[in-house]
């Protein structure tokens, strides 16, 4: 088979500013070696986030010189609806300026003390809207999922044996919703395959739980299951992820992923009630309901991404980059997750600095080591993410330390990535000489988002 190649042309470039090595190490120091402190100038390959990072196309540019600014009834608010519509099928569409918005929205009218709400994993931002509630979040990821060296084809599942169980342990009314992330973020960018979809929406029913999807990276979940599942080959991606949403009763979306936008995001509901109590919400806090916190021209350049987003040559090419990073990496004997996800390249930081302890946070030394090193900004995704304290203050750690390098859509090339490769190989081979680190100032509020 030939190369995979980018199924685009660059029209519109960026400089990207080189620095030396001493000039890193000086910037690191400076940032008090918290990469999301650093200016984005003084980074080489940035892979902190897929999120609002993409390249919009020469239609989405083209399309936003049509969006309409009316306050109310703008027809850019009717071309993003259809297009929401077109994908998920539900009635009631809701714009907001990004996914935690709609998260705010909806877990302000259906959360509160007393709730659980049961994910495969909630991302980091889902799971503060809903503590910050009042109410509890319960991750219950399959097996596989906890597991970042053994392959298995759908690792962003639910478990469902465990999902019934806790369902009866706390009782179905007390769990005003199940919410399934596709794909699976905070476990890997792994997919969730249709079958479990279809189980925990039987399962649901069955309680009278509404299943929400949060569905910021469908069209690569959609695109897995084309590849993976039995029976989903021949199937076009825009009927799989179609289906996805026919087992849900709502879906939150940050359209700065699969909607390849800058700014976006959305609440899509099938039912009339809440949607006029998230729109009441959101004329307080984003805007009205035909704009949402949003600017016509926005509205424009999301209805245009969502239909890009499902080109199949887009999306192999998509799935293709991360897992040709994969191979590199695990080829060399780095430990990588298995197999790749759909967005980002996530290496097992337990394992590459084995001789620095939880405490002394292995995944965040590794971000610095890949800064100071070739200029690339990571993100941890572990104890520094997810870690709690207990009552005498000492540190409970995240199952997974995760360093997660995230590939915005359609902005870099082979070149960048051969050369990603290359800086973690490095990394690799010198990996005793790097130090644990310590927190030494954090915010109060939440422990779920220190690093912001
Ligand atoms: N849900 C998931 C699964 C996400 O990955 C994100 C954002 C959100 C919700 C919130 O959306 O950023 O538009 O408010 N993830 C980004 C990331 C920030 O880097 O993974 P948002």
């Amino acid at each position: 088979m030939k190369t995979i190649i980018e199924p685009f042309r660059i029209k519109s470039v960026e400089p990207i500013y080189f620095n030396t090595k001493e000039e890193r190490t000086k910037i690191l120091k400076k940032a008090h070696y918290n990469p999301f402190l650093i200016d984005s100038n003084d980074v080489l390959i940035d892979l902190l986030t897929d999120s609002g990072t993409n390249a919009m196309s020469s239609r989405q540019w083209a399309g936003m010189m049509n969006g309409d600014e009316s306050y109310a009834g703008s027809p850019s608010y009717y071309r993003f609806k259809d297009a929401v519509q077109n994908i998920t099928g539900m009635e009631f569409i809701i714009p907001t300026h990004q996914g935690r918005a709609s998260e705010k929205i909806l877990f302000s009218l259906v959360g509160g003390k007393g709730k659980y709400f049961i994910s495969n994993t909630l991302f980091d931002t889902t799971r503060a809207n809903i503590e910050f509630s009042g109410a509890e979040g319960i991750d219950l990821v399959c097996e596989e999922g906890k597991h970042p060296a053994v392959p298995a084809p759908f690792k962003g599942n639910m478990d469902t044996v465990v999902l019934k169980k806790v369902i009866k342990e706390k009782g179905a009314e007390n769990i005003p919703m199940v919410i399934i992330t596709i794909t699976n973020n905070s476990g890997g960018g792994q997919p969730v395959s249709m079958k479990n979809i279809r189980e925990v929406s039987k399962i649901c029913k069955q309680h009278k739980i509404p299943l929400f999807i949060d569905c910021c990276r469908f069209a690569e979940n959609a695109y897995f299951i084309k590849l993976r599942e039995k029976g989903y080959g021949k199937k076009q991606v825009i009927d799989i992820a179609r289906e996805m949403f026919t087992y849900a009763d709502g879906a939150t979306m940050s359209a700065k992923k699969d909607a390849i936008a800058n700014i976006g995001g959305f609440l899509a509901l099938r039912s009339k009630l809440l949607a006029q109590e998230a729109r009441n919400l959101l004329i307080i806090t984003e805007g009205f309901p035909t704009y949402g916190g949003l600017a016509g021209r926005d509205l424009e350049a999301i209805a245009i991404g969502l239909e890009e987003v499902v080109d199949e040559s887009y999306l192999q090419y998509r799935i293709r980059s991360i897992e040709y990073l994969t191979e590199k990496l695990h080829n060399a004997g780095v430990p990588v997750m298995r197999p790749a996800g759909g967005h980002a390249v996530y290496l097992d930081a337990k394992e590459f600095l084995k001789h620095i302890p939880v405490d002394q946070y292995p995944g965040q030394a590794m971000c610095c080591a890949l800064y100071e090193e070739g200029g690339i900004r990571a993100v941890e995704i572990g104890s520094l993410m997810f870690g709690k304290y207990d009552e005498k203050g000492k540190l409970i750690p995240s199952k997974l330390e995760l360093v997660r390098l995230a590939i915005p859509r359609r902005v870099y090339t082979q070149s960048h990535i051969d050369y990603v490769a290359e800086v973690i190989i490095e990394v690799f081979k010198n990996r005793k000489k790097y130090k644990g680190l310590v927190i030494t100032e954090e915010a109060k509020l939440f422990d779920t988002l220190r690093q912001n």
